[in-house]
């Protein structure tokens, strides 16, 4: 009745943004991603029968109502409803090797670690697609923490709650040879979440062709991984999330994620670039740049951006496993 499940961060390369069906959380369109080495959630699912109410603790804390209802409304899913009495309520621990209130992107790996480990608590029976198919409810970018290395995530069909799901395109052993660096921006005041920041940039005027583009850049990133390119993946990268942000920021009214370290650690990006320095941009709906790189360079990408005023600290990621069971007995 219990399990111990952890999962990593992931990062977007080609952006999920934007919904297809925001009841059954679809996304509007496909994206890809790396399941980093970095970033990782540990969680324990406990289904107490004495229980009368799920309880939530992360980082050792009690978390806040809402993180609490979101949990329970996700075990709901997992397992069936506690309120109609087709489960037990349980005891949920989530811990984080980084820090939560940092504003870096915690639900993927959060997710994708709840959804495995309530899974195997229940005895439920379960596979890479099926786990995908529910973290994908919870939170899109969680679907691809299922799986590591270069991840897919389609696009689905309205109405067909399992018709999104996460496919690896490259285990983490079969392309090793990318590094993501982050660059941890100041602490800026709350941001939008990124479903609020979503359901709004269905006012952009850049909102459609920002979705129809999309399959273009699944299509050339699918490729270029294909042919382990690091350049014309990097190009697609940060062009898809140059896109994201413009479609974004021409909302009404605008969604701007982006902050000065953000804008200017995308210059810092660039200007190494010029220089021969093989690294391209991204980043997500948060304050943080980050850069795709080589090996080989990752050290040097990660000082650059740790000169850009504002950044705090830098980490370098590597491509990372999936969701992965540690312990689990019913
Ligand atoms: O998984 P969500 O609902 O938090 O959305 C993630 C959105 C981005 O991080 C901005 C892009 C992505 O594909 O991860």
């Amino acid at each position: 009745m219990q399990a111990l499940a952890e999962a990593r961060a992931n990062i977007a390369l080609v952006k999920y943004w934007g919904k297809l069906d925001a009841a059954l959380n679809l996304p509007a369109v496909p994206s890809l991603s790396l399941t980093v080495d970095a970033l990782t959630t540990r969680t324990s699912v406990r289904f107490d029968p004495s229980r009368t109410l799920d309880a939530l603790f992360i980082d050792q804390k009690p978390a806040d109502p809402r993180a609490l209802g979101r949990v329970s409304r996700h075990l709901d899913r997992v397992v069936g409803s506690a309120a109609a009495n087709a489960r037990m309520f349980a005891e949920v621990r989530s811990t984080n090797d980084f820090p939560t209130a940092g504003g870096l992107a915690s639900s993927a790996s959060a997710f994708a670690a709840l959804t495995l480990a309530a899974v195997a608590a229940a005895g439920r029976e379960s596979d890479p697609t099926k786990l995908s198919v529910l973290a994908r409810q919870a939170s899109g970018s969680a679907a691809r923490s299922i799986l590591g290395g270069l991840v897919l995530l389609g696009v689905g069909t309205p109405g067909q709650v399992d018709s999104s799901f996460a496919t690896q395109v490259a285990s983490e052993g079969e392309w090793p040879d990318l590094r993501l660096v982050i660059g941890i921006a100041s602490e800026a005041p709350k941001e939008i979440a990124s479903t609020d920041g979503m359901n709004q940039s269905e006012s952009s005027p850049y909102y459609a062709p920002w979705t129809s583009s999309a399959p273009a850049d699944i299509a050339r990133a699918m490729d270029a991984i294909a042919r382990r390119d690091l350049p014309a993946l990097g190009a697609v990268a940060e062009r898809s999330a140059l896109r994201m942000h413009a479609c974004a920021l021409a909302a009404d009214p605008g969604v701007v994620y982006l902050r000065g370290p953000t804008v200017e650690g995308l210059h810092a990006i660039r200007k190494l670039r010029a220089r021969g320095v093989p690294a391209w941009f991204t980043c997500d709906a948060g304050p943080h740049p980050k850069a795709l790189t080589s090996p080989e360079d990752a050290a040097q990408v990660a000082r650059a951006l740790a000169e850009v005023p504002g950044i705090q600290r830098t980490i370098i990621a590597a491509p990372g496993k999936g969701a992965l069971l540690l312990d689990g007995q019913r």
